[in-house]
């Protein structure tokens, strides 16, 4: 594989999986979508000049182009997570591909494997599948911890360990939640096309890992947006990783209830920005904003929310950040029980809450974020 080849196979993947990210945020009629698929085309056809086809096989969770590994970075890892996730060992694209061909790939690619329904090959694309692993008998997922497990993702294994560690009451690994930021910022800047390159993809929807990454992402990007860099940046990503670290305090049959919580449950729920911070403050080397910030994301603007203190109470501009953050990933967050909202829903009622719910400026600059997303590439 000459260098040239190298470079086009690596922007064709980023290409390819940052589809895949917009689809599964957006849908996959939507613009940004359509000129990813385009400009990944282009890649396509450029291998094309020099090789008969795209053939990419994963073995050992090692990408394998023209019989050679392909260097690893976050892009690669996202698609050899998304291949195995649907039991795809090797993937062969011929000349010819029409761009519909090479939007259902990024519809599959966006897609958990439970709602795919046709893995059939098309006139230039051809599946080799291993098993499927991840679906039972009836169809349902394993659990939450195996499908993790073999998911096999760098990130998800360090970040999982962390949240497992302060579970079991052990040392907190500040280290590595420290070095997943740091990761997260040097591909923002590797990417700064689009963050949602490194977005996870929606595939993943297991709360702690996927939800902790996606206000991590959302928080650095607005964030950057007030030009906000270095240590403080870094600490805003830190704050954001671990804003929910209460939970692992709270039962996991209240966490994972479908329907609404009674009142009970509701007022054990709302301890954990408490339960968080103070597990936060005992803890050593801890940033002082991830403190504050787990005891802060839920209050509200307005003087609402929780928890409620007794005095008067000046929210940390981070927590403010985070509160935005957390509606807008509530709100994109696709779940099984109801239909995901529409962009325009989103932006709408984020509108609406600026000014009570959520910081009114830092709720413009964050849309001005999303607004950037759309009109980028
Ligand atoms: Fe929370
Ligand atoms: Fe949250």
């Amino acid at each position: 594989m000459t260098p040239t080849s190298q470079q086009q196979l690596q922007r064709f993947i980023r290409l390819l999986t940052t589809a895949a990210a917009n689809a599964a945020l957006y849908h996959l009629e939507h613009l940004q979508v359509a000129r990813l698929c385009r400009r990944a085309l282009d890649e396509l056809n450029g291998l094309f000049n020099n090789h008969s086809d795209v053939t990419l096989k994963i073995i050992d969770n090692q990408l394998i182009f023209d019989n050679q590994p392909v260097t690893h970075n976050l892009a690669i890892q996202r698609l050899v997570a998304a291949l195995q996730l649907h039991g795809i060992s090797h993937l062969q694209i011929e000349p010819g591909i029409y761009s519909e061909e090479l939007l259902g790939l990024i519809n599959t690619l966006s897609k958990r494997p439970e709602k795919y329904i046709d893995l059939a090959a098309s006139e230039h694309i051809h599946f080799g599948q291993i098993e499927v692993r991840y679906r039972q008998g009836d169809n349902s997922y394993r659990s939450t911890e195996l499908l993790l497990a073999d998911i096999e993702c760098q990130e998800a294994d360090r970040f999982m360990d962390v949240y497992q560690a302060v579970q079991k009451k052990q040392q907190l690994d500040l280290s590595g939640i420290a070095g997943m930021v740091s990761n997260f910022v040097n591909a923002f800047s590797d990417h700064s096309d689009s963050f949602l390159a490194i977005a996870p993809l929606r595939s993943m929807d297991e709360y702690t890992y996927t939800h902790s990454t996606n206000i991590c992402l959302l928080n650095l990007a607005q964030a950057r947006q007030l030009g906000i860099e270095g240590q403080m940046l870094s600490e805003i990503g830190i704050a954001a990783m671990l804003h929910d670290v209460g939970k692992m305090f709270i039962s996991p049959e209240i966490l994972g209830k479908t329907e609404a919580l009674n009142e009970e449950e509701w007022q054990i729920m709302q301890q954990h920005p408490r339960l968080g911070a103070e597990y936060l403050l005992g803890t050593p080397g801890v940033p002082r904003l991830a403190v504050v910030t787990a005891f802060e994301h839920h209050m509200r603007y307005d003087g609402k929310g929780y928890p409620q203190p007794d005095r008067p109470w000046q929210m940390n501009l981070c927590s403010h950040m985070t509160a935005i953050s957390d509606t807008y990933d509530a709100m994109r967050t696709h779940r099984s029980y109801e239909e995901p909202l529409e962009l325009d829903q989103i932006i709408n009622t984020m509108l609406d809450l600026a000014g009570n719910k959520l910081h009114p400026q830092l709720t413009y600059s964050f849309l001005q974020v999303l607004n950037g997303l759309e009109a980028g590439t």
